[in-house]
């Protein structure tokens, strides 16, 4: 009777790539972790997670970069889904099948979003039905950025990234990201800055308050000249074209450019949708990136879509 019911049953749920307007970095703290003071936006680059009926808790990857996706043990989708199973006492499976859209490796936390569109999926899929502060708090064992990618639009990040407010956002953001095939290594970028920035201090909320109302005013021009990263000469260290690439994005007449969290995707802040398809393209012309990718931002967080069957 349940087969006919588990046989078409499916849900499928879409989490979005994110940029750090802003990214503090204070010391190391115990845990491992950085003290961070950020600002994220979620932009309208989309990794799908669908869930599928299984016997056991499996894991496809589709996409262009699905070759460098790790699918072992470690893959956040199925750490995610076997937290939740562990945590709601269920002994379903589930057949993940994750569609990659975010840069593998980028620094727009792709995986990151793997795992919040992957416990929202199988919370859906098994009917588990936790409140979404439940899945935020589980959000934060499996990473820094999981959390802000199930709540998605702005936020202001403290702690390891993953102590959220909401911050007001007005207006769109249009932006052009180039891309590199080789990735950079997140905990890599951490070690090259804390190499050298031995004493770094606890960061200042207080010096985010100009890019808030940037924000809040809804001024891109504005926002564009506070984008900033204290990881960025971290990251230039690990992959020197990283300048070269700066250097196309603002010559083009980018509003502002930054690496994306610990790179190496740059993000080039344009003034319009048409503005960010010409930094695009002169960032493809220059020759000085592999790829490149357009979207605009704020966009909502992890989200089950219409028309699947989780619901
Ligand atoms: O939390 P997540 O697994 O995404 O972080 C990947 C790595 O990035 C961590 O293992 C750590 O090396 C580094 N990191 C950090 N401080 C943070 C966030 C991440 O040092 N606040």
């Amino acid at each position: 009777m349940t087969d006919l019911r588990l046989a078409r049953r499916e849900v499928r749920v879409r989490a979005p790539g994110k940029v750090n307007l802003s990214l503090r970095v204070g010391p190391r703290d115990i845990d491992g972790y950085h003290r961070l003071g950020t600002v994220f936006q979620a932009v309208s680059v989309y990794e799908e997670v669908t869930a599928r009926p299984a016997e056991a808790i499996r894991l496809t990857v589709s996409g262009p970069a699905a070759d460098h996706v790790p699918l072992g043990e470690d893959n956040l989708a199925l750490r995610a889904a076997r937290l939740l199973a562990a945590h709601t006492g269920t002994d379903e499976g589930v057949h993940l099948r994750v569609t990659k859209a975010v840069p593998v490796a980028g620094g727009m936390a792709g995986g990151s979003a793997d795992a919040a569109a992957a416990l929202l999926a199988c919370d859906a899929f098994w009917g588990t039905g936790l409140p979404r502060e439940e899945l935020a708090e589980l959000a934060g064992s499996l990473g820094a950025d999981v959390p802000f990618l199930l709540s998605g639009q702005t936020a202001v990040g403290t702690g390891r990234g993953d102590v959220l407010t909401p911050a007001l956002s007005r207006g769109e953001y249009h932006w052009a990201f180039g891309i590199r095939a080789d990735g950079l290594s997140t905990p890599r970028v951490f070690e090259e800055f804390d190499r050298a920035t031995p004493d770094p201090p606890v960061p200042d909320l207080g010096s985010e308050v100009p890019l808030l109302q940037a924000l809040r005013a809804g001024d891109p021009g504005a926002v564009g000249a506070l984008l900033h990263n204290d990881l960025h000469d971290a990251a230039v260290e690990l992959c020197p074209d990283l300048v070269e690439t700066l250097a196309v994005a603002e010559d083009a007449g980018a509003l502002g450019v930054v690496i994306s969290g610990s790179g190496p995707t740059v993000a080039a802040l344009g003034r319009s949708r048409q503005h960010a398809l010409a930094l695009a393209a002169a960032m493809t012309a220059a020759g000085v990136v592999d790829s490149v990718l357009t979207a605009s931002g704020p966009v909502h967080g992890a989200r089950v879509l219409a028309g699947s069957d989780g619901l």
